[in-house]
């Protein structure tokens, strides 16, 4: 990897003041479930960099099954991360988890969920339930996501919290599954919980600024009949992850975690277009509706995003310019039934 590239990750996986400032307010030892996935390693390296700077030595453990290989296992260890093998759908193994104060919760199954309906209801929906059970004496920060809202007329305001989700699709229904089962557990057993609802985090290697970048970068025609987004750049999110174990409450806090802006698909790809000297073709058209979320309630309680969205996009298109690495996981952002 160049020295470009590894700026732009170590200053990724550098934890802010104020992060550090809150972790030192968090009692108990963080165990993160689901970590080996998209987000897993960046919220991973943040939260040991903040302890180190806070000179806490709390115990983080990192679970997963780590089913893309012993290497993000090692990297985790690395970070100072205790990491254990497991399958949660697995009773036993599910059992075995030492209960620890904080829960940062962040499992979940999306691609191949049509076609795989049972399964991404017993994952999405059923799960949360056993491990609410298991964890009902921790606090409990759930990863969920903008997509429990439905498609809004983009003239309409994006929907807070205050909005009632209708959930669109089978996968997004089971997330409002998980959603509304963690907060029956919060309600039952006096458990403390965040519900973390996100869209979209951007990361240098996946993400809808990868997409659009990357089409944008090779030529290929940009997509805008979903034609408004909101992103937050990932590390922001991951932090924002972390300073929520400060704010569980029973009966669960709900909580929206995007950008301050709705973004126009066909902007953000001139801007790449322009930071890449490239020419840029469009197809479809901006459709009336679009999924949105409306974070402002995150805002109010820790600031905005410090990371703004002209320089994800320089970041981003640096990233691809110096043929950094990828993760082929596209969002598949420009859905509109619901169909993953
Ligand atoms: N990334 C985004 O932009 C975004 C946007 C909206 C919402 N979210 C939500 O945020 C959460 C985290 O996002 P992500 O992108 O990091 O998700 P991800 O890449 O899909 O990661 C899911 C994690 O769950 C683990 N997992 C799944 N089934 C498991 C099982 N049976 N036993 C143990 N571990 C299991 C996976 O690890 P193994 O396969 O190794 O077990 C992985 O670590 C997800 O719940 C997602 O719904 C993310």
């Amino acid at each position: 990897m160049n020295t470009i590239l590894e700026n732009i990750e170590k200053q990724m996986n550098t934890a802010s003041s104020i992060l550090v400032e809150d972790v030192k307010k968090i009692d108990g030892d963080i165990i993160i479930l689901g970590v080996s996935g998209k987000i897993g390693y960046n919220l991973s390296a943040l939260l040991m960099d903040a302890l180190k700077k806070a000179g806490k030595d709390t115990t983080v453990y990192g679970v997963a099954r780590f089913s893309g290989g012993p290497e993000s296992r090692q990297d985790l260890e690395d970070l100072g991360v205790k990491t254990i093998v497991a399958d949660f759908m697995n009773d036993e193994e599910l059992g075995s988890l030492p209960k620890v104060k904080n829960v940062i919760y962040m499992v979940g199954y999306k691609f191949g969920s049509t076609g795989n309906e049972s399964y991404t209801w017993a994952l999405n929906s059923y799960l949360p339930g056993r491990v609410a059970e298991h964890y009902k004496d921790s606090r409990i920060v759930a990863f969920s996501t903008g997509c429990v809202y439905p498609l809004v007329d983009v003239k309409d305001a994006a929907p807070s919290e205050e909005f009632m989700p209708d959930a669109i699709g089978e996968y997004a229904q089971s997330c409002l599954g998980r959603e509304r089962i963690f907060e029956h557990f919060s309600k039952t057993n006096n458990t403390e919980m965040l519900i973390y609802r996100l869209n979209y985090a951007i990361d240098v290697r996946y993400g809808v600024l990868v997409e659009l970048g990357t089409a944008v970068y090779e030529g290929r025609p940009v997509d805008v009949t979903m034609g408004q987004v909101n992103v937050i750049w990932q590390p922001d999110a991951s932090e924002m992850a972390i300073r929520s174990l400060l704010h569980c409450t029973s009966p669960a806090n709900i909580m929206n975690i995007t950008g301050p802006e709705t973004l126009s698909v066909r902007w953000i790809s001139e801007r790449f277009a322009e930071v890449m000297d490239k020419e840029i073709e469009f197809v479809g058209e901006e459709a009336t509706t679009a999924l949105l979320n409306n974070a402002s309630k995150s805002h109010e309680i820790f600031g905005y995003p410090q990371t703004t969205i002209r320089e994800m996009i320089d970041i981003v298109a640096t990233w691809i310019m110096e043929n950094g690495a990828m993760i082929d996981k596209p969002t598949h952002f420009q859905e509109r039934e619901g169909k993953y």
